[in-house]
């Protein structure tokens, strides 16, 4: 399927939900106050990759905490969990910076997705999305 819509109206801040995409899983997460602050708090000097990998915006646009999400919207992550390194899959709300890690090599991403340790070179992508409701995304 080209666009898939996805009804996020049962996730409380603090969970997730995954669909698949063109045949890769996508991540919704409803982050909680402290995962958005996390996001927020990092210096864009300590990020490995500074671009913010958001197909919505300019493909040269900073990875700040607001670039990874959608304006209004920011406690939310829609991203394509899938390793930048070699394609596996990270595990969600593990590792040390709170965000995802991959069992694979090691790499480490936060609360926002963005790579901070290890092999990966970059952010985990943020595919086109919109919220078409205050509780439907359409992805794609
Ligand atoms: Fe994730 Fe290698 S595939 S660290």
């Amino acid at each position: 399927l080209a666009s898939v819509e996805v009804d996020v109206s049962s996730l409380q801040p603090g969970s997730s939900l995954i669909v698949k995409w063109r045949g890769k899983p996508v991540v919704v997460r409803n982050r909680t106050e402290k995962e958005m602050k996390d996001g927020e708090a990092v210096s864009l000097n300590d990020l490995k990759d500074p671009i913010a990998r958001n197909a919505n915006i300019a493909s040269d646009a900073p990875a700040t905490d607001a670039n990874r999400t959608t304006p209004g919207k920011e406690a939310w992550m829609v991203m394509v969990q899938v390793c930048t390194h070699l394609g596996c899959i990270p595990l969600g709300q593990e590792g040390d910076f709170g965000g995802w890690f991959c069992p694979c090599h090691g790499s480490q991403y936060d609360t926002a997705g963005r790579i901070r340790k290890g092999p990966a070179p970059e952010n985990m992508a943020i595919p086109v999305y919109q919220f078409i409701s205050d509780t439907k995304i359409r992805i794609g």
